[in-house]
């Protein structure tokens, strides 16, 4: 380990990083911050100040970040431009019914007042290792249904689906690029059935699932203090909040990802009237 550079395990899983970017990484301490972290998906910095483009910067390390205003943004109670206001998040993967969702995320705390709202996070990685053997044979070869998000704090369901509504099927096991580690993919606010079961036994077994991914002496909890970076595997690894109190919150979000949002979706006329076609397309297009 460099001088610039230490780390710690968190419980119940994820790894602590304090490192001193004022100069460029090594190509050493690249590699190690991609072990750590592949390990369980989630990495927390402390004491960091950056701007968006560092932060961008940073993120290159894991993966591909695009120049775009729909994957870069404010998660804000404060800033008239910051998103998802107030409201409660259930659990979820960021955009599950994209072909491609996102490989990974990042946010930063920029201004946070002592109390503000805390982000959970849970692991499907170890919610897998969790199941019985009888568990995961059942559920190998199967497949679900993502669905686009209506409600933040419900599961959304096929009735919710609105004319142009974007759906994906994805394995309900997937594997942990790099790693070949199985993990669950399957989250409580946009998975809305798993493929060829009747409603009620797709209901049950996405019940039995959840069970294993949200227990919660498992789930680590992250309260924000201002300069934390919390890194994560959007794919292996599921987030969520409660309501937002009054407490000033302001998080610095970058997505890693090797599409766009708009790239797979371009047919969603509400981002598209929010941001302006030009800005969406970027870079590729
Ligand atoms: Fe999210």
């Amino acid at each position: 380990m460099s001088a610039r550079f230490s780390h710690a395990p968190l419980a119940p899983f994820g790894v602590e990083v304090r490192i001193d970017l004022s100069a460029p990484l090594s190509s050493a301490d690249q590699d190690q911050l991609r072990r750590l972290y592949a390990r369980d998906g989630l990495l927390v910095f402390r004491d960091l100040q950056l701007s968006m483009e560092q932060q961008c910067e940073l993120c290159r390390v894991f993966g591909p970040v695009l120049d775009s205003p729909y994957e870069n943004y404010y998660v804000s109670n404060a800033r008239t431009d910051g998103h998802l206001g107030v409201m409660e998040l259930q659990w979820h993967n960021d955009v599950p019914y994209l072909p491609k969702p996102y490989l990974a995320a990042a946010l930063h705390a920029i201004e946070v007042a002592p109390g503000a709202s805390s982000t959970q996070f849970a692991s499907g990685m170890k919610a897998y290792e969790r199941l019985s053997p009888r568990l995961r044979e059942r559920i190998a070869g199967l497949n679900a249904l993502q669905v686009k998000q209506r409600f933040s704090d419900r599961t959304n369901r096929l009735t919710d689906l609105q004319p142009g509504d974007l759906c994906t099927v994805h394995p309900v096991v997937r594997e942990q690029e790099g790693t070949g580690r199985p993990y669950l993919f399957v989250n409580q606010n946009m998975t809305a059935l798993i493929i060829g079961l009747a409603s009620e036994e797709s209901d049950a077994l996405l019940e039995e699932l959840y069970a294993a991914l949200y227990v919660r002496d498992e789930v680590y909890e992250h309260a924000w203090h201002p300069g934390d970076l919390v890194l994560w595997d959007n794919l292996a690894v599921q987030h969520a909040r409660g309501r937002i109190s009054a407490d000033k919150r302001t998080l610095q979000r970058v997505s890693i990802t090797e599409l766009s949002y708009a790239q797979q979706y371009a047919a969603d006329l509400g981002i598209r009237a929010a941001y302006g076609n030009a800005s969406l397309m970027t870079p590729a297009d």
